[in-house]
């Protein structure tokens, strides 16, 4: 182990065990999200692959994970489909019911919500933001 991995502080994404917890997470999430009858329609014309891959992206991202994602930005690829904040809210939910469930400890859950909050803007139609 080199000096660095030592003392740099160990990211939320690793003290949760990194991608196999990740991959585990995502299975619980995916349950949840695609039987809400107010979320599964967004996900009806995105194939499976995609969807998984939706979900993993936007764990990896809220836990602070090696960013690799090199697509869309959040906007461009939320703007369009017009989501409006009680269903950003629902997703939040069932995100922190499933790391909830799975141990993750509270300062993790903490920062999550923050991070919820921190990319609301970009992700809820700019039309659908209250105040707005
Ligand atoms: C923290 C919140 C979120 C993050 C970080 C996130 C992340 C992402 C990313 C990175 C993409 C682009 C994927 C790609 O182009 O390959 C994407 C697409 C998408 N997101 Fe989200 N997302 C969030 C919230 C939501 C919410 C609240 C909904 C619906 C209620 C949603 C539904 C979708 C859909 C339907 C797509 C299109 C998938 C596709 O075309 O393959 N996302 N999201």
């Amino acid at each position: 182990m080199t000096v660095t991995e030592e003392t740099a502080p160990a990211s939320h994404y690793d003290r949760i065990g990194g991608a196999s917890s990740v991959k585990a997470a995502v299975e619980l999430f995916y349950d949840k999200v695609l039987v809400d009858p107010d979320l599964a329609g967004y996900f009806a014309d995105v194939n499976m692959p995609g969807q998984r891959r939706h979900l993993t992206l936007m764990l990896t991202a809220v836990l602070g994970g090696p960013n690799e994602y090199a697509g869309r930005g959040l906007a461009e690829a939320h703007q369009p489909l017009n989501i409006p904040v009680e269903h950003y809210v629902k997703v939040g939910e069932h995100l922190i019911v499933t790391l909830t469930e799975l141990g993750v400890p509270a300062d993790i859950l903490a920062d999550v919500q923050t991070v919820l909050g921190q990319v609301q803007d970009q992700v809820v139609a700019a039309g659908n933001r209250p105040g707005i």
